[in-house]
C-alpha cells in the first residue's frame, strides 16, 4: 500500500553496488521506497539498512540471479502484480570483456541474459502494469560504449547498443500512454565494474555520484536519451537528425543505382 502523497516504490536491479546502490540512496532521498535487486543478499540487506536509517522509507531486498530464468520470472511477476511499484530502474548489467574469438559461450550467455534478456522482460512486465494506470517510469542503463566500436568489447557495446535502441522504441510506445522512459548512457564510472578505473586516466572517469545525480536531473528535465558527460546537447540531436534523414531510403522497391540491379518491379 502507498500514501495519496507517496511516490511509490522503485524496484533497481543492480543495487548491491556501484551505480545501483547510489540509485537506491538518491531515490530514497526523494522519498520512494525501494525494492532493491541483485544476487549478493549481503550487500543488499547492508545497503537496506544504511538506507531506511538515512532516509527513514521502505526497503525491501529480493536476491534473485537475473541470469536465471527462474529467479528473473520471480522479479517479473512482483512487477506486475504489485501496484506500488512506480519506477523500474534496469541497471544491472556485466562486462564480458576481450576479443570475441576467445570468449566463452557461458559467459557471453550471461551477460546477454542480464544486459538484454532481463532488462528487455523486466520493461515488458513495468510497461503493462503503468500503463493502464497512466503514470510510472522506466530508467534503462546503457553505456556510452553504444557508440564505440573495439576490439575487445563487441558483444557488451552491441548490448548497450541494445539498450538505447530499444528504449528510444519504447519511448514512442509508451509515452502516449503517460509512461516516461530514459536511457542514460555513462561513460567511464568509478565502480568495481571496471575495478574503480585505476588504470584510466582520471580525465575520462566520473565519480559514480555524481554520474547518478547527472542522470536524476536528466530525468527531471525530461530527456529520453542522457549523456551525463555531453556538455553540447545540439551533438546528440545531430546524430538523431543523421539517422531520421536515412529513413526515407531505408525501405524502397530497388535496389541503390550503384548495385547496377535492374530491379524487377511488381506490375
Ligand atoms: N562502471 C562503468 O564504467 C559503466 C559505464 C557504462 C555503463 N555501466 C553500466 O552500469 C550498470 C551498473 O554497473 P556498475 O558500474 O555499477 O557495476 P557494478 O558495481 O559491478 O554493479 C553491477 C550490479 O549488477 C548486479 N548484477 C550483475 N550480475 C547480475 C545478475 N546475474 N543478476 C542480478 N544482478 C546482477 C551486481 O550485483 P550482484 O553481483 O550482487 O548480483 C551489481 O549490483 C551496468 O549495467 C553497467 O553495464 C557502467
Amino acid at each position: 500500500m502507498m500514501s495519496s502523497q507517496s511516490l511509490g516504490t522503485a524496484l533497481i536491479t543492480g543495487a548491491s553496488s556501484g551505480i545501483g546502490a547510489v540509485y537506491a540512496d538518491r531515490l530514497a532521498q526523494r522519498g520512494y521506497d525501494l525494492l532493491l535487486v541483485a544476487r549478493n543478499a549481503g550487500r543488499l540487506t547492508a545497503l537496506a539498512a544504511e538506507v531506511t536509517t538515512r532516509h527513514n522509507v521502505r526497503v525491501e531486498t529480493i536476491s534473485a540471479d537475473l541470469a536465471n530464468v527462474a529467479d528473473l520470472d520471480r522479479v517479473e511477476q512482483r512487477l506486475r502484480s504489485d501496484a506500488a511499484i512506480t519506477l523500474l530502474v534496469n541497471n544491472a548489467g556485466l562486462m564480458s570483456g576481450g576479443p570475441l574469438s576467445a570468449a566463452k559461450g557461458e559467459d557471453l550467455d550471461s551477460m546477454l541474459q542480464v544486459n538484454v534478456v532481463a532488462l528487455t522482460r523486466l520493461s515488458a512486465a513495468a510497461a503493462a502494469s503503468f500503463s493502464p494506470r497512466g503514470h510510472g517510469a522506466i530508467i534503462n542503463i546503457g553505456s556510452a560504449m553504444a557508440y564505440f566500436d573495439t576490439a575487445s568489447t563487441a558483444a557488451y557495446g552491441a548490448s548497450k547498443a541494445y539498450v538505447l535502441n530499444f528504449s528510444l522504441s519504447l519511448d514512442v510506445e509508451l509515452k502516449e500512454k503517460g509512461v516516461k522512459v530514459q536511457a542514460v548512457l555513462p561513460g567511464y564510472t568509478r565502480t568495481p565494474m571496471i575495478g574503480n578505473a585505476e588504470n584510466l586516466p582520471d580525465s575520462i572517469v566520473m565519480n559514480v555520484e555524481d554520474l547518478v545525480d547527472a542522470a536524476l536531473a536528466g530525468f527531471d528535465a525530461g530527456e529520453l536519451v542522457t549523456i551525463p558527460s555531453l556538455a553540447d546537447p545540439a551533438d546528440f540531436a545531430n546524430w538523431e537528425n543523421a539517422r531520421a534523414s536515412l529513413r526515407p531510403n531505408l525501405s524502397l522497391n530497388s535496389p541503390a543505382p550503384r548495385y547496377g540491379v535492374a530491379a524487377q518491379l511488381a506490375s
